[in-house]
């Protein structure tokens, strides 16, 4: 059986679709088989995998899935990336259709069924806010990562991330699992960030969660890769950006 991540935060930019990525991609690159699921409908991982800003239209995606025209298998495209269950921007309108319909928040938990021995990992990636999708992905997921910004507010809305994650969590998913939280975008020059570096799992040991040790540094070698849609470890494999996400995915193997 897949082990599933959702890489979720209700914030924007906190690193979420980077991390989401590059998890994938070091897990590929170890060798594992991974599917990535877009369930943000800003589709920026799907922008990624399919190496082009814009979806060419008919093409089969989360939207797809989400109303049940297709198997999920249906809908997953194999691109040089890997394999990825496409976002759509057109999933932004139907949020609170499935927030309030029966059983639409666990329709890509169902859905994964069908292909959950075809991979070792499913990677979700998540939108900014407490929907339908951010639901979905977690009512799916074995467990949780958080990427936060090494921020005053960003660490100060931490109770408030996972008060959310562990309400939806008694709602449909007992057995979520929070692996850890991730500070993102982290630049140790600043003080700011060095001193928020070392509050956190001062933080994380009070409220009960699991701080992974390697931060992720800024790293514009991780920027770039994106932007040219390009794997990270195939191409930059010694930059600090990769260094950081190889560090942690062998972090996550061992809490796994
Ligand atoms: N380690 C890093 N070094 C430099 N830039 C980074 C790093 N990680 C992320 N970024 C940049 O920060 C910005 C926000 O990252 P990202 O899109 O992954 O956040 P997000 O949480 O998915 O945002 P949203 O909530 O809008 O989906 C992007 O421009 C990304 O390229
Ligand atoms: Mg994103």
């Amino acid at each position: 059986m897949a082990t599933k991540i959702a890489i979720t935060n209700a914030k924007g930019g906190v690193g979420k679709t980077t991390t989401a990525l590059n998890i994938a991609d070091a897990l590929m690159y170890i060798g594992y088989k991974v599917l990535f699921i877009d369930l943000d409908p800003q589709a920026n991982s799907t922008s990624v995998y399919e190496g082009s800003i814009s979806r060419r239209p008919g093409e089969k995606t989360l939207l797809n899935v989400m109303e049940k025209k297709n198997s999920l298998s249906e809908c997953i495209e194999h691109t040089a990336f890997g394999d990825i269950v496409p976002g759509d921007p057109k999933l932004a309108d139907q949020d609170a259709v499935y927030t309030t319909k029966i059983g639409g928040t666990n329709i890509v938990k169902n859905a994964l069924k069908e292909v959950d021995g075809l991979y070792d990992f499913v990677v979700m990636d998540t939108p900014p806010n407490i929907g339908a999708y951010m639901r979905n992905a977690i009512y799916a997921a074995d467990g949780c990562i958080c990427p936060v910004l090494p921020k005053k507010f960003a660490i100060d809305g931490l109770n408030q991330l996972l008060d959310t994650i562990k309400s939806i969590k008694d709602d449909g998913n007992q057995n979520l699992k929070i692996y850890g939280i991730l500070l993102t975008i982290y630049d140790k020059r600043n003080s700011q960030d060095r001193a928020l570096k070392e509050q956190l799992p001062v933080f994380g040991k009070e409220l009960g969660f699991h701080v992974f040790k390697t931060p992720i540094r800024t790293c514009q070698d991780v920027e770039k890769a994106l932007a040219e849609c390009k794997s990270l470890f195939r191409t930059k494999g010694n930059s600090n950006g990769a260094m950081d996400y190889a560090a942690l995915v062998q972090e996550l193997l061992e809490v796994l």
